[in-house]
């Protein structure tokens, strides 16, 4: 299908990410709020059917991915039927997930042939796992994770770094790659809701790239797929990649290309983006809603929902928190 989302500055929209649920089983403190979220009532919900309609009207008006995402995707009642039901649909399927029950699922994936899984995997270290998630899952989590590389799953590693937590981890990291298909993933910290954002805690691109060279020498640049979120790199000679997510330093907004559908069946034009519209209600009204969609990405700004300059906290606080975006 011939794009039809295009916003005011002629950005095609064709990626989708769907949060299906708030809930997750961690509580990582850079995402979810200390004093927890309130959450979702089950009536104001998507159900499965309205998710599955809600994708057929974006992949008629040209969506062809979409990433599902949470809290965590996977704690959603009959997640396996919703997938599976997705994939007839004729997009290509992605998933962002913790991977503490990704082992239910992974065959399934295998079947319809969802193999881009996005793992949060913040630190390769036990007792920081339980600090960062405030749970205690490492185990699982390790042997899920080892699971879908035997699988050959394509996978990445997403690791938020935070000064003084994870920060001394990557060129653990980077060791990973040198004879795995593993793509670490470094992502600089970002404000929402409730996430006590501070600048001074997170590390830079530059700081990224620093630390990696001066470690393992030479870092050979990759070129970037169109509409990707992170730059990419590989220190030479090694076999898989790495890429940097530099929201804060450098945004990467030109090119974007994302809408985001939160559990509540909102529509969010960026994900800093203060403003929503509501899709669940007028669908649940019978009414048609591309109309809606198509008038919604007008209002698309150009860059961080406003924030051209610099993370303005009337702004981000008036945000959603990460738990309830997806990402
Ligand atoms: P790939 O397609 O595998 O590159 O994944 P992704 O980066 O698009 O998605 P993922 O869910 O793995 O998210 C990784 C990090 O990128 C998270 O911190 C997301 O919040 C961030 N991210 C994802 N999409 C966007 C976006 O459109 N804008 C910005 N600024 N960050 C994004
Ligand atoms: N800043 C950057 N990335 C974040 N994520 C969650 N909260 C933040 C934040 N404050 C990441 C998680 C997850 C992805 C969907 O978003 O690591 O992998
Ligand atoms: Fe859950 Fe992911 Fe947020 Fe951690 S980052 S609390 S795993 S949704
Ligand atoms: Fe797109 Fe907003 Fe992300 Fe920029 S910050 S890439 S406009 S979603």
């Amino acid at each position: 299908k011939k794009p039809q989302i295009i916003d005011n500055f002629g950005r095609p929209h064709t990626y989708l990410r769907i949060s299906l649920t708030d809930r997750c089983n961690l509580r990582c403190f850079y995402c979810m709020p200390e004093e927890g979220i309130e959450l979702m009532e089950k009536p104001s919900i998507m159900t499965l059917e309205e998710i599955i309609e809600m994708t057929r009207t974006f992949r008629d008006l040209g969506v062809d991915t979409v990433r599902l995402t949470g809290g965590e995707p996977l704690v959603r009642k009959n997640f396996g039927y919703l997938v599976e039901e997705l994939a007839k649909l004729g997009v290509t399927l992605k998933l962002t997930t913790n991977g503490i029950v990704l082992d239910k699922y992974l065959d399934l994936f295998d079947k319809i042939g969802l193999r881009k899984i996005n793992f949060s995997l913040d630190t390769l270290d036990k007792a920081k796992s339980i600090f960062i998630t405030k749970r205690d899952y490492y185990e699982r989590i390790m042997r899920n994770l080892n699971m879908a590389l035997d699988m050959d799953m394509d996978i990445k590693l997403n690791i938020v770094l935070i000064k003084g937590v994870n920060d001394k981890e990557i060129n653990d990291f980077i060791a990973l790659t040198k004879d795995k298909n593993i793509t670490p993933k470094f992502i600089e910290f970002m404000p929402f809701k409730g996430n006590k954002w501070d600048w001074s805690k997170g590390v830079s691109k530059e700081e990224i790239l620093k630390t990696v060279g001066d470690k393992f020498g030479e870092i050979e640049t990759l070129d970037n797929p169109k509409h990707s979120t992170s730059t990419n790199f590989r220190v030479k000679g090694h076999k898989g990649s790495f890429g940097i997510v530099s929201t804060i330093t450098n945004p990467f907004c030109d090119e974007c290309n994302r809408i985001r559908l939160t559990a509540d069946g909102k529509m969010k034009n960026c994900l800093f983006a203060t403003s929503e519209t509501d899709l669940l209600t007028p669908l649940r009204n019978g009414g048609q809603i591309e109309g809606t969609i198509l008038e919604a990405i007008k209002s698309k700004k150009h860059s961080r929902d406003g924030m051209d300059v610099k993370m303005d906290a009337d702004h981000y606080e008036q945000n959603r928190s990460m738990i309830s975006i997806g990402g």
